[in-house]
């Protein structure tokens, strides 16, 4: 038998995993296709040079995610493909007059629940924290803590550790941006972000034009500014209707449009390049800021990372926000902005909000990135959540009732699903809660209730527990869809 490879460190992928992910890729080319029997162990263990262990282990994590299964005393098999795929929601279709946000008390009650570890958290969109890269960050910082001890005490004023903005600058090249290091400011989290380009351009009882659904943490700081959402038409694959965009600024004095141009937060919409250029061109034409939130534009599953909005502003008009809570850490509570013609009030609101981000958090996700981790860890996690999200949404299509419907998102690692219209978000999500199950009810992601019927799934980790609480969630829908229906 040829020698065992190196194992990598701890915080790289393990062997076990390599043979997992070289095993999905064979599946996803087509070199084995489903109900197709898959190299024995042995025979994988001489091909890739590992031990029968590492191979065993890989292939307990292929069965484990549902992509192979044992027949006794035969070997292992491509599991059969799911059904077919079910249709997905449409363009949303809100009302055409802006709203105020009042979701506060649905929104602490989420919160709350997603607190819980006695439930199955499928509602929060929580990275799945064992694929984050928390022992390397570890370790940075208890190096930083003993070689840089007291500036690890200083703050760190707006615009932020220099180092870091210097990493941040040379990573958004490919998403197509030039940013000077000056240009971008660094803040608690991306929530922060947007909560300070909407303060300071926006002013109480302006009105914002949204993406529609929108993530309910945005919609919470329209709802503190006493902003009015007015909700644009929004396609699950190419996002913000640009008909309807010019509609709604042809008819209202818009102020800011706030986008998640890539990967949307939970429709999954990514704009497309080219029509990113449009959306740009189009606000140019009006004078007015775009707010884009690109929290998950780093987790594609394409073969090329999308571009930001930011690539085509020519004007300074574009807000770019995002953070390193999806593919780092959340705790960190480290975000930027590159904030354009408003870069100095910006600067200045996060001066007079929180002073400053915490100055170790910042210092180790400079060192992170200058190291070459954070590529190796984004290569990680675009696998690892492409393969969840495909079996969430597997497991939706065989344990949900017709009528149902669900996202295809290419990127980031929740699912949009659109109930039976009998089915309401809330009445399921009291049902599931009783089940020890979470969900995020759609009512969360609008001002209006037009998305009663709709709820967001996690699809960032996925375990036996998480399989079995789908299909649970699937037996509710059924018996509110039935009782509902009567
Ligand atoms: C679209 C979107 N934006 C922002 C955030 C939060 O970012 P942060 O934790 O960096 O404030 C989330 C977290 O779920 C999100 O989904």
């Amino acid at each position: 038998m040829m020698e065992e490879k190196k194992t990598p460190k701890k915080q790289e992928v393990f062997r076990y995993e390599q043979i997992a992910g070289d095993v999905i890729q064979l599946i996803e080319q087509g070199t084995y296709r489903s109900g197709e029997r898959i190299p024995s162990v042995r025979q994988m263990s001489q091909q890739q040079g590992a031990s029968i262990s590492s191979v065993l282990q890989a292939y307990l994590l292929l069965e484990n995610r549902g992509l192979i299964e044992v027949r006794p005393q035969s070997g292992y098999y491509v599991r059969a493909a799911p059904i077919d795929n079910l249709p997905e929601p449409e363009i949303s279709s809100p009302g055409l007059d802006p709203n105020h946000v009042n979701l506060h008390d649905l929104m602490m009650m989420a919160m709350r629940d997603s607190l819980n570890p006695g439930l199955v958290q499928l509602g929060a969109a929580m990275p799945n924290l064992e694929l984050l890269p928390t022992e390397r960050i570890n370790r940075i910082m208890a190096g930083l803590a003993r070689t840089a001890s007291k500036g690890t005490h200083r703050y760190e004023l707006p615009p932020g550790l220099e180092e870091l903005r210097v990493q941040i600058a040379r990573h958004a090249v490919n998403s197509g941006c030039q940013l000077s290091p000056n240009e971008i400011v660094i803040t608690s989290g991306g929530v922060e972000g947007i909560d300070l380009c909407l303060h300071a351009v926006c002013n109480p009882g302006d009105i914002v034009a949204i993406e529609s659904p929108m993530y309910f943490g945005t919609l919470q700081i329209l709802e503190v500014h006493g902003l009015r959402a007015l909700e644009i038409p929004t396609n699950p694959r190419d996002g913000i209707s640009l008909e309807a965009l010019q509609f709604a600024i042809e008819h209202n004095p818009i102020k800011a449009v706030l986008t998640i141009s890539n990967f949307n937060n939970p429709l999954g919409s990514c704009i497309p390049d080219e029509k990113k250029k449009e959306l740009v061109e189009l606000l140019a034409r009006y004078d007015i800021p775009l707010i884009d939130n690109d929290v998950s534009g780093e987790i594609y599953f394409t073969e090329k990372r999308p571009w930001v909005t930011k690539a085509y502003d020519k004007k300074g008009l574009v807000m770019l926000c995002s953070s390193f809570s999806k593919d780092i850490s959340p705790s960190l509570r480290v975000g930027w902005v590159a904030p354009g013609r408003h870069k100095n009030t910006v600067e200045w609101l996060k001066f007079t909000t929180s002073v400053a981000t915490a100055t170790l958090p910042q210092m180790a996700i400079a060192q992170f990135l200058e190291s070459g981790g954070y590529d190796h860890q984004l290569r990680r996690i675009r696998r690892e959540y492409a393969s969840n999200v495909a079996l969430l949404s597997q497991a939706v299509t065989r344990n949900f009732p017709a009528g149902t419907r669900v996202t295809r998102p290419s990127g980031g690692f929740v699912l949009w699903v659109q109930l039976p219209e009998t089915v309401d978000s809330l009445e399921l999500y009291a049902l599931a809660l009783k089940n020890s199950i979470t969900i995020t009810p759609g009512y969360l992601f609008s001002p209006t209730n037009q998305f009663y019927n709709f709820i967001r799934l996690n699809a960032a980790a996925w375990t036996y527990p998480i399989e079995r609480a789908v299909r649970r969630l699937g037996e509710l829908v059924v018996e509110l869809a039935g009782k509902n229906a009567v």
